[in-house]
């Protein structure tokens, strides 16, 4: 074998508190996250001459291929470890848009420290994939477990919660990115708030919240039109997704989001919106 494509899904926060403010200025959370089937990224590493990263797909534009993407980032750490992972090209032909809290860049670079361990046979148990992924960055340990999960910490400690069956998720994206260290930087002056705005994503669920929310709308105001219009569209409170700029709504399931993304692309063009389902696995093999 030379090669492996994997698919890489995003990641959904569907609460997340933020706890405190750490020593080293990272902020503690507890949060549950779930894998989503779309937007997803197509992932492959292929023996090659030379290390190359090529970036295509929707999503692809200004995504770096220099030793900043995550998924160089993903092979330095196994060679840093005396691991033996030849040069390769990593093909990352990204749907996951950037800025949007989905954690495109940490999904990518989960697949390619798993792909890397299928590929080259590597002794690794995912517990060894969670350290390596946790030093590129918070959200890389629970694209790794995928499925359900409660996060806590900086993001380093995952626990995947029993799988309670899939449900409908619509994700809309507007055209602004968001910056994850300027949301948690606007949440310390603010004075650390709790988010005020409480949202049943599902019909009988549980009631969340995102304390990040107030604190992206001070970065970007632009955030409070997106979800007024979100909720005129389609008659639903969205959840904002991590630091933003993308809004969520859960649903029954994939086939009542596709009504509903067909009703919000129709009022509101200017969102880039996906429709599927939530999913057990944050990596899937192709
Ligand atoms: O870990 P990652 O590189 O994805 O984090 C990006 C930035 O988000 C950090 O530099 C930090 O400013 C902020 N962050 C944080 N607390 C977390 C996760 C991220 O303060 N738990």
């Amino acid at each position: 074998m030379n090669d492996i494509t994997v698919r890489a899904n995003a990641k959904l926060t569907l609460a997340l508190h933020v706890t405190g403010v750490r020593d080293d200025g990272f902020h503690d959370l507890d949060a549950i996250v779930v894998s989503v089937s779309a937007p997803a990224d197509i992932v492959t590493i292929a023996i090659a001459p030379t290390d190359q990263i090529v970036v295509m797909g929707p999503a692809g534009a200004g995504v770096p291929t220099d030793g900043t993407n995550l998924a160089a980032r993903a092979l330095a750490i196994l060679r840093d470890h005396a691991l033996d992972v030849p040069p390769v090209r990593v093909t990352l032909d990204k749907t996951i848009p950037h800025g949007a809290g989905l954690g495109g860049g940490s999904a990518d670079a989960a697949a390619v420290l798993w792909a890397a361990r299928e590929l080259f046979r590597l002794d690794l148990d995912d517990q060894d994939l969670m350290t390596f992924g946790e030093q590129i960055g918070s959200d890389v340990p629970v694209c790794i477990v995928g499925g359900m999960a409660h996060m806590s910490g900086r993001g380093e400690h995952v626990e995947q919660l029993p799988w309670a069956g899939p449900f409908g998720v619509v994700i809309a994206v507007p055209p602004f990115a968001m910056s994850t260290p300027a949301v948690y930087r606007a949440w310390d002056v603010l004075g650390g708030p709790e988010s005020t705005r409480i949202v049943r994503p599902t019909l009988n669920g549980p009631a969340l919240r995102n304390d990040l929310e107030p604190a992206a709308e001070v970065v970007d105001p632009q955030l409070v039109a997106v979800r007024d219009a979100i909720v005129a569209a389609t008659g639903y409170e969205p959840v904002l997704a991590g630091s933003g700029s993308a809004y969520a709504l859960c649903v029954a399931d994939a086939t009542e989001a596709d009504a509903v993304a067909a009703t919000l692309r129709g009022a509101e063009p200017h969102l880039t919106v996906f429709a599927g389902h939530t999913t057990p696995h944050g990596i899937e093999a192709l």
